[in-house]
């Protein structure tokens, strides 16, 4: 090629433009943002445990991702056939969700009755689900035996719905807790199925977090994990009044101290720093922990402070969230728009579904 010395300016001039155009944030908005899916039940209020463990990583999600979050009423009427209650929970949860900072402009919050695309990928994909996995599922066992008296079909088949849930919007993450793992692995497993014997439609779903967001918060009592029904006195909600919260933490399990300095700490003292750590300040923690291992400790102290600061970090949630369950417009609203922003995705994944099963007859 003849290039002639006048037109370097020309050539250098379109590089640098192409360069700028290709790194420019305005290419960058077009590039696919990976999908993230999950899903939470509504039988009960939301604990400090939801919010560590998994509504703090929302938060950083939406910023990152195309985020679908669902209240998942179906799952909970294979395990609550009572429904006197149900559309205050999950009026309930969907406040509390938008209270601690999810921004229904950023992510799909809908509600999973809302999106009937849901039941019908339920349909195909329970074609592909053997009933001995399902029988062999540990959520399905444990749930056979605490309600021996409503055995339904929906209970078997609780991890196919799930697995239609995350495939309806083809996510790749799935932030969910290690009791979901199992039935996270079965998704994967479904889809692998539907790719292999009709077209490839859907990615297989990873479990997701931040690392570090992975948070286990203890219960008060020293047993466990908080949580949604269990040991109600030893778990904080979000929607606990100041009184609540400062009597629960108050009558947190402690001893006399330590003996010796740098003493192993037992487990309840252990919970009662790990709390400390989630809700206060560095300087709190690190001053506590300095008394602990020199063993001039006041659990009386540390209790009372560690009950302001979740004060602190619990009433600005909870009054939020009145705020907003008391506003039924607006969640009318926001169950709507969420749902129609689901659709969207949903009916894209259908239409590949049909026509990949062969249900698309012209
Ligand atoms: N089974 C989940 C639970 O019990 C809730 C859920 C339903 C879910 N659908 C989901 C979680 C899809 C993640 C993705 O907590």
């Amino acid at each position: 090629m003849d290039i002639k010395y006048k037109e370097y300016p020309f050539i250098v001039c379109l590089l640098t433009f192409i360069v700028i155009a290709v790194s420019s944030p305005a290419m960058e908005k077009k590039e696919q943002k990976s999908i993230v899916m999950s899903g939470i039940r509504p039988t009960g209020i939301l604990h400090l445990g939801n919010y560590f463990g998994a509504l703090k990583s929302y938060l950083r999600m939406q910023e990152e991702y195309e985020c679908y979050f669902m209240i998942a009423d179906l799952h909970s009427l294979t395990t609550h056939p009572d429904t006197k209650e149900l559309r205050n929970n999950v009026l309930h949860v969907m406040s509390e969700y938008l209270a601690c900072g999810l921004d229904p402009d950023k992510v799909a919050l809908y509600c999973q009755s809302y999106v009937h695309e849901t039941t019908e990928l339920y349909t195909y994909l329970n074609t592909l689900a053997y009933k001995g996995e399902l029988e062999k599922t540990t959520t399905f066992k444990e749930k056979a035996r605490r309600q021996p008296d409503n055995m339904n079909a929906a209970l078997l088949t609780y991890p196919v719905l799930m697995a239609a849930d995350i495939l309806l919007h083809r996510a790749l993450y799935v932030p969910v807790g290690k009791d979901q793992e199992q039935h996270l692995e079965m998704a994967r497993n479904f889809a692998n199925r539907f790719n292999h014997r009709y077209e490839n439609v859907f990615p297989e779903p990873l479990a997701f977090n931040f690392g570090e967001a992975l948070v286990k918060v203890p219960s008060l009592d020293g047993t466990g994990k908080m949580s949604k029904s269990e040991n109600q006195s030893a778990t904080l909600y979000l929607s606990d009044d100041d009184d609540q919260i400062r009597k629960k933490i108050m009558k947190a399990k402690t001893d006399e101290g330590p003996k010796t300095p740098n003493a192993p700490m037992p487990d309840y003292i252990e919970n009662i720093f790990q709390l400390m750590k989630l809700s206060g300040t560095e300087e709190v923690y690190e001053k506590y922990s300095a008394d602990y291992n020199s063993c001039i400790i006041r659990y009386g102290d540390m209790k009372k402070q560690l009950a302001n600061d979740m004060i602190a970090f619990i009433k600005p949630i909870r009054e939020k969230a009145i705020a907003i369950r008391n506003n039924e417009t607006y969640l009318k609203e926001v169950l709507e728009n969420g749902a129609e922003k689901a659709r969207k995705s949903a009916d894209i994944t259908m239409k590949l579904v049909r026509e990949a099963v062969g249900t698309k007859y012209f």
